[in-house]
């Protein structure tokens, strides 16, 4: 079993610091918005339905912590609890939905409450904002395993994977996205072999989708990611299956940096490529990913690895942390609704059915 990644009391969050895995298992306090938005922005906490989920229980216990005592009191605090997390980082709208969503109900509670707070007001206010935070998880839960099921079924017997970064457990509240399938479509004797890429500069395909991998009993295997264009042409890939940050309407995916790499190759090699991810990574306002802000993160996260120095001093560096796949190179988007297939502006996300490829 993978360790909880956030444990949520009232008046207290801990993250889960996943950039210590799999060495060791620590836990930070991250209980006010300040903090959750500090761990997420430092990726001690990542993966975009994850950073949802704390997204909504940082935006609980913040409004808690501050007390405000009226209806206009608590708006002023929620737009700026919301605009705190929300700015935590830019590509994974999951993020923004959860901060919205709090944002919206705590409207809500605003308005019907406009005069000063009683006891017994304050108490249903912070109950409500706990209980949404609490759904936002276990929706994510659900829709984890639902597309686990769809998943699996498109999948081959006998099927050789590759995923790329991680969409497992340790970026949900789940069973993950990608990983999710691999692990569903394993436990119906589906997987002959799971290939993870490192996933430079960050590793998580190393650090945590691997470890993940090896926990699920899944036969896997860790690649280096420029290993992957020989491995899908020499190992047999009938398939590769990877998360999403962020969709946009016409299906142009945001993935971590590879990920546009990886389905290019698969189009070359005529291999499935599929995306899973939840419907709130649906992003109907980007109509293409030309409009998705694409995270340029730090030289040092590229030029150090623990610690250690790879690149000459000084030396220029770009770090995209993210990249678009485009929707002509997705063989379907799995959903927790069902399947979007072809992906392209008519399929989304009006015709989401559960199909067979
Ligand atoms: O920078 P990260 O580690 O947060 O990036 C994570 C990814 O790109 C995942 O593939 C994506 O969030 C989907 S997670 C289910």
């Amino acid at each position: 079993m993978i360790p909880p990644r956030l444990i949520f009391k009232k008046t207290a969050l801990k993250v889960l610091d996943q950039r210590l895995l799999p060495d060791r298992i620590k836990y930070i306090d991250a209980s006010s918005a300040a903090r959750t938005s500090a761990a997420i922005k430092d990726m001690a906490l990542r993966g975009a339905p994850l950073i949802g989920c704390a997204a909504a229980f940082g935006f609980a216990l913040e409004i808690r912590r501050l007390h405000p005592t009226s209806g206009p009191d608590l708006l002023t605090a929620a737009g700026r609890t919301a605009a705190l997390l929300r700015s935590s980082r830019p590509t994974a709208v999951a993020l923004h939905y959860a901060s919205d969503r709090m944002l919206a109900l705590a409207a809500g509670l605003a308005a019907a409450n406009p005069g000063e707070f009683s006891p017994s007001a304050w108490k249903k206010i912070t109950g409500v904002l706990d209980r949404e935070a609490r759904l936002v998880t276990s929706e994510d839960q659900a829709a984890c395993l639902a597309m686990g099921t769809h998943g699996a079924a498109l999948l081959p017997k006998n099927c050789v994977i590759m995923t790329h970064c991680n969409a497992g457990a340790l970026a949900t509240m789940g069973i993950g996205t990608a990983v999710g399938v691999i692990t569903a479509a394993h436990s119906l004797g589906k997987i002959k072999r799971a290939y993870a890429c490192e996933t430079r500069p960050y590793l998580q395909g190393a650090r945590l989708t691997i470890w993940e991998l090896m926990r699920a009993g899944v036969p896997a295997e860790l690649i280096t990611d420029n290993m992957a264009a020989h491995i899908i042409k020499t190992c047999g890939v009938n398939a590769i299956v990877v998360g999403a940050d962020r969709i946009a309407a016409n299906g142009d995916t945001a993935n971590k940096i590879g990920t546009y790499g990886l389905a290019v190759l698969a189009k070359y090699h005529k291999v499935p490529f599929y995306v899973a991810a939840p419907t709130p990574t649906l992003d109907m306002k980007a109509r293409t990913g030309g409009d998705i802000v694409i995270e340029e993160r730090s030289a040092a996260e590229v030029t150090f690895i623990k610690g250690v120095s790879l690149a000459p001093r000084g030396v220029k560096v770009r770090h995209p942390a993210f990249d678009i796949t485009p929707a002509s190179l997705i063989t379907a988007i799995i959903t927790e609704k069902g399947v979007i297939s072809p992906v392209n502006k008519k399929n989304m996300p009006a015709r989401i059915s559960v199909i067979s490829l």
